[in-house]
């Protein structure tokens, strides 16, 4: 199966077989110098399948950052400059970024810098990152403890999406990567809800043309809103209290992954969007029983409380002192700009609690 999509003058390439259109675009713009930007995990899983793939790769120069969230930071831009400049980058190189979103954030951020910018193609190698990170355009890094404050907007050249690299991950990041496309169920459409659920079990055997839906319902949004004013920001539904969690477990030295935080988010989520817009109970059980269902539940003290609404009051969204939350009417339809109080944030985790009998 190949399947092509474009993003303004982005052409997105998901592929099951070959790596030839990734080939053909690499020698149509002729790069003086190539870099492939890689963290330890997909240098050793992914580097060898691609450059297996495609040989002309073998030339090129590599950079190694460590796995995980820690590396989005300004001392791995500074890294990655260092070692572009001594190997003599120019603006007619080209960057490859091998890995999850974190590699596609920092290297996509560093490429839109150095030199006022270079060529970049996205080669996501995680589920999460191909059905979200590395599409759309946002670049960027972490800075004091508070995710993306640093970044910019600028589409990578091309993204090659190979879904098999998602057989390198470990079972826990291919589970919570689903809690990503459940969510573009949620937001966007019923029908693609119904059928990721009805393959909880074997996901794996509609894997390509779930990715190709989730990107498929990604391009739509952005298109509408590139530069997240406004409906862009349906792709945040659970992400605020999500966001939260990560930052309060990161504070806490716990672990916790994105997709694990947001399993939990959009049950939390779901609840302030009923209780605001009184939808049915049938529909309230139906999204909580699946996520339930699909992922087990996170320990949330509820000591943590206080300080979750402190980081939900630094979501880039809010203006001022009020809490702007993507919410959803029902299953399908989601709806931006929805301004949340306390009470009911506080309410929505403690029904977390109460159903997972924490
Ligand atoms: N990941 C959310 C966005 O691209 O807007």
């Amino acid at each position: 199966m190949s399947n092509k999509l474009l993003l303004y003058n982005t052409e997105i390439v998901i592929e099951d077989y070959s790596f030839q259109l990734l080939l053909n675009f690499i020698q149509s713009i002729r790069p003086t110098t190539v870099f492939i930007l890689v963290d330890s995990n997909t240098k050793k899983h992914c580097l060898p399948i691609l450059i297996h793939n495609v040989p002309i790769l073998k030339k090129s120069y590599v950079f190694e950052l460590p796995p995980g969230e820690s590396m989005k930071s300004l001392k791995s831009v500074e890294d990655i400059c260092s070692f572009l400049l001594q190997h003599n980058v120019d603006r007619n190189s080209l960057l490859i970024n091998l890995g999850g979103g974190c590699i596609c954030d920092v290297g996509g951020f560093v490429a839109s810098i150095i030199k006022r910018g270079i060529k970049f193609i996205n080669i996501p190698t995680t589920l999460m990152a191909q059905v979200d990170a590395a599409i759309g355009g946002k670049v960027g890094i972490n800075f004091d403890n508070n995710k993306n404050q640093i970044g910019v907007f600028k589409n990578p050249d091309f993204v090659f999406v190979f879904p098999s690299y998602t057989h390198t991950l470990s079972s826990d990041h291919f589970l919570f990567a689903q809690a990503e496309i459940l969510k573009y169920g949620l937001i966007y459409d019923e029908l693609f809800w119904i059928k990721v659920k009805s393959h909880k079990h074997n996901i794996k055997s509609i894997l390509s043309q779930v990715i190709l839906k989730c990107i498929k319902i990604k391009l739509a949004i952005v298109k509408s809103d590139y530069h997240d004013y406004n409906k862009r920001r349906k792709l945040n539904f659970g992400h605020s209290i999500a966001h939260a969690i990560e930052s309060v477990f990161l504070l806490k030295k716990q672990n916790v992954s994105h997709g694990q935080a947001l399993s939990c988010g959009l049950i939390c989520e779901t609840f302030i969007s009923y209780k605001m817009f009184k939808f049915s109970d049938d529909i309230l059980n139906d999204i909580v029983e699946t996520l339930l269902d699909f992922f087990p539940h996170l320990q949330l003290a509820e000591s943590y409380d206080t300080l979750l609404l402190k980081y939900l009051k630094n979501d880039k969204k809010n203006i001022q002192d009020v809490y702007n939350f993507t919410l959803i009417k029902g299953i399908g339809e989601s709806i931006v700009n929805c301004k949340v109080k306390d009470k009911i944030i506080i309410d929505s985790l403690n029904y977390y609690r109460k159903i997972c009998q924490i």
